[in-house]
């Protein structure tokens, strides 16, 4: 059994689109709808009830465009609007939360991860409790980093000012003696080098996207949706409003073939 559907994805914008990458990578085949909020990024710095709301109205949209499942490639929006969605969606749902939080455990060794993201993120706790559900004697210690995003969107991916802010939150976590930290956030991987030059060689880095997209596989092969092999897969990105200067960065950065961008008007829930 096969289905040639899309696979949906959603992201508060752009930066949803390392996980596309990582999807590509790993499921070829797969033909992918990308949808980024651009008209209401951030989601980071929102409450918890409005990202919640925005989340539904993005995955409404993605389930207008028939796809089979949808992956919020977004950190924030995992972090409060999962169990939402999994409850209203007919579709399978998968966040980046619950693939980030095995692939940390998998990795440390002294049971102490450390988590960044952005102050929604974070403020929800959703890595402590799933890290401590599958394992209750891991130490976490997160924080927020709501300067990296604005850093990113700017293009300073290599850059000394970057680098000293990436020193000032990562030190403390350091000191702590974190030894696996989890990029909780879309668009970290842009500053994997960055954020490696900061930490000793000997704190493993765990990346949401490449462990999202390796959850996605797993759950298209167990609910027979998979593509057919050799499926010329296409990739179709659509946007809320009109791509900024950070979509050119991502595009640079993670060097994606995307096409046309098309808009797409998102449609107010009315009820929660
Ligand atoms: N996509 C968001 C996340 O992964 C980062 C950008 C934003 O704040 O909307 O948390």
């Amino acid at each position: 059994m096969s289905d040639l559907r899309p696979i949906g994805v959603f992201d508060s914008g752009v930066g949803g689109l390392t996980v596309v990458k990582a999807l590509r990578e790993l499921l070829p085949n797969e033909n992918i709808f990308y949808l980024g909020d651009t008209a209401r990024v951030p989601y980071g710095g929102k409450s918890a009830s409005t990202v919640e709301r925005y989340s539904i109205e993005m995955t409404d949209l993605l389930v207008a465009e028939n796809v089979k499942a949808v992956v919020i490639a977004c950190n924030s929006a995992s972090a409060v609007a999962l169990p939402k969605l999994e409850e209203t969606l007919a579709v399978p749902v998968i966040g980046v939360i619950k693939p980030g939080a095995q692939a940390a455990l998998a990795a440390t060794r002294n049971q102490h991860v450390g988590v960044i993201g952005t102050r929604a993120t974070i403020k929800s706790g959703a890595y402590e409790r799933e890290l401590r559900a599958l394992n209750p004697q891991v130490r976490v210690s997160a924080c927020a980093c709501p300067l990296l995003v604005p850093l990113i969107e700017e293009g300073w991916l290599e850059d000394e000012l970057t680098d000293r802010v990436i020193a000032r939150y990562l030190g403390p976590l350091v000191h702590q003696g974190i030894d696996t930290l989890v990029l909780g956030c879309t668009h970290y991987p842009l500053l994997v080098h960055a954020i490696s030059r900061a930490l000793p060689k000997t704190v493993r880095l765990v990346d949401s996207a490449r462990n999202c997209a390796m959850a996605v596989k797993k759950l298209l092969v167990q609910s027979y949706l998979s593509a057919p092999a050799g499926n010329l897969a296409g990739l179709e990105i659509a946007l809320t409003d009109a791509p900024d200067i950070f979509l050119s960065v991502a595009r640079r950065a993670l060097q994606l073939e995307i096409g046309e961008v098309q808009l797409r008007e998102v449609l107010h829930a009315t009820k929660l």
